[in-house]
């Protein structure tokens, strides 16, 4: 029975188990949160579910095409910059510094520094918890101007003691984040990320204002949280994530998993590699075809590896999958001889393959697998690749790429994603993430 399970996910990370470091735990397990959820200080009551999807499918638009810029830019400083203004989708709890202050930050799979709005403030947005103030924190340092750790930064400036290394990035969209390059201590759940790199921000403002406190950066580079654990804490540079779906429960929360907590194993695992490609931020996937209905679809016309190296980022922070154009059309053709049903618009004009069908009809949507490189051949349900839009209207949530393959987070819904910078693997698990 394929029902169309079109169940917008949304998630919210609330669970949380964490090892601490005393004990000599080497991992640690926190909530994730979807932004649109009860638990998110970005909630909007008077929005419906259809609305709430849209703005998301519309998000998904502008950070492929930030994204896309951050692949392209020109190596001058302030267009090439670590941190995406539309920052991602699911939100986090983690303190920062002696005592800990709490924040909510968004998770970035597409960024690398993690940082948080800093007392004294030039320019802020409002934030729902207090600002942190490093003069009350025993832990805060700042990072000299002199370190390795300030000349990887792509812009930066120095205090005239060198003392203090001030990061800067700018957007097209007039976002922006100025501060100081610090070190204090992370805490998520109980767990100690002692001396972390962050950014004290400033001058914070444009598409962050009224959202959360920060970034926390997930990205592969070499200032991201997850780069920086080895050092830091000992633990294994590698995270995964389980993004359940989201029904009519706006309560459901996820999971993240950080160090020997985000093994992923058992017999459904499936994995593939990570490629080094620039940004090293980003994480690349090779997508060798898409399987629907017995049709094996190429991702690309030439056959050469090379081309295909790489064509794809995953990323948690873009709603909708963008794939290559030409695997797209080759997908909707067949859809549509598969599915046969009465094909109406999508009403706010966003998605292109949509069909009059409420969530209980029986639209029989096909399996669509995903074959990545190495054999790992992820298997996308229904629920991972339609959504409801509207009363009665079913749509197809994969788009094609302007430039930029993007494999996003309603298709990773239900799986275990594992991101293994050591082994640099992406491992796929299904399961259910409720
Ligand atoms: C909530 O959504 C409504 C309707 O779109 C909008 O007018 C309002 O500004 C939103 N509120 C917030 C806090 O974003
Ligand atoms: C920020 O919060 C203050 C006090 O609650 C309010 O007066 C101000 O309008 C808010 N600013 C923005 C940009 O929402
Ligand atoms: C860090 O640098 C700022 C700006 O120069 C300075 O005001 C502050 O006292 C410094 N903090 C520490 C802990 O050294
Ligand atoms: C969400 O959780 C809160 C408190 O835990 C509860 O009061 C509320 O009814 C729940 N909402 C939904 C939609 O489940
Ligand atoms: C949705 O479909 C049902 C059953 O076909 C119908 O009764 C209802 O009026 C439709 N709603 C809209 C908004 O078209």
């Amino acid at each position: 029975m394929a029902a169309i399970s079109i169940f917008f996910y949304f998630l919210l990370f609330s669970f949380a188990e964490a090892t601490t470091n005393r004990g000599g735990g080497n991992g640690f397990t926190t909530s994730l949160f979807h932004r649109d959820s009860l638990l998110s200080p970005l909630h909007n009551s008077s929005l419906s579910c259809h609305d709430r999807r849209t703005n998301a499918f519309r998000r998904s638009f502008s950070r492929s095409a930030t994204l896309l810029s951050h692949v392209n830019a020109v190596s001058t400083a302030c267009i090439h910059s670590p941190i995406i203004p539309n920052s991602g989708e699911f939100l986090m709890s983690v303190s920062i510094g002696t005592p800990p202050v709490d924040f909510i930050a968004i998770a970035d799979t597409g960024s690398d520094l993690t940082w948080t709005q800093c007392l004294p403030c030039q320019k802020c947005f409002n934030q729902s918890h207090p600002m942190f103030n490093p003069r009350r924190s025993s832990s805060y340092r700042n990072v000299s101007c002199t370190s390795d750790t300030c000349r990887s930064l792509d812009s930066y400036h120095c205090g005239t003691d060198l003392q203090t290394c001030s990061y800067g990035y700018s957007y097209g969209d007039r976002s922006f984040t100025y501060g100081d390059l610090a070190s204090d201590k992370i805490t998520i759940e109980s767990f100690k990320l002692p001396k972390t790199v962050i950014g004290c921000g400033h001058q914070n403002g444009g598409t962050f204002g009224g959202v959360t406190s920060g970034i926390i950066g997930l990205g592969g580079g070499a200032l991201s949280l997850v780069s920086q654990m080895n050092t830091i804490a000992a633990i294994k540079r590698q995270f995964s994530y389980c993004l359940p779906t989201f029904f009519s429960d706006e309560n459901i929360t996820g999971k993240i998993s950080f160090g020997q907590n985000a093994v992923v194993s058992g017999p459904k695992v499936i994995s593939t590699p990570l490629v080094s490609r620039s940004p090293d931020t980003f994480y690349f996937l090779t997508l060798e075809a898409i399987s629907v209905a017995n049709k094996r679809l190429k991702a690309a016309d030439d056959t050469s590896a090379l081309t295909r190296r790489g064509n794809i980022i995953i990323d948690s922070g873009t709603t909708l999958t963008f794939l290559p154009r030409n695997l797209y059309e080759d997908l909707v053709s067949t859809l549509v001889s598969v599915i046969k049903a009465k094909r109406v618009d999508d009403p706010s004009g966003i998605l292109e393959l949509c069909y009059a069908a409420g969530g209980g009809d029986d639209l029989h949507i096909p399996v669509i697998i995903a074959h990545f490189a190495g054999g790992a051949d992820v298997k996308l349900l229904p629920l991972n690749t339609f959504a409801l839009v509207a009363e009665n209207v079913t749509c197809l949530t994969l788009a094609p790429a302007s430039d930029l393959a993007i494999f996003g987070n309603l298709a990773q819904i239900n799986f275990i994603v594992g991101y293994d910078l050591e082994n640099k693997r992406l491992s796929f698990k299904p399961t259910v993430c409720d």
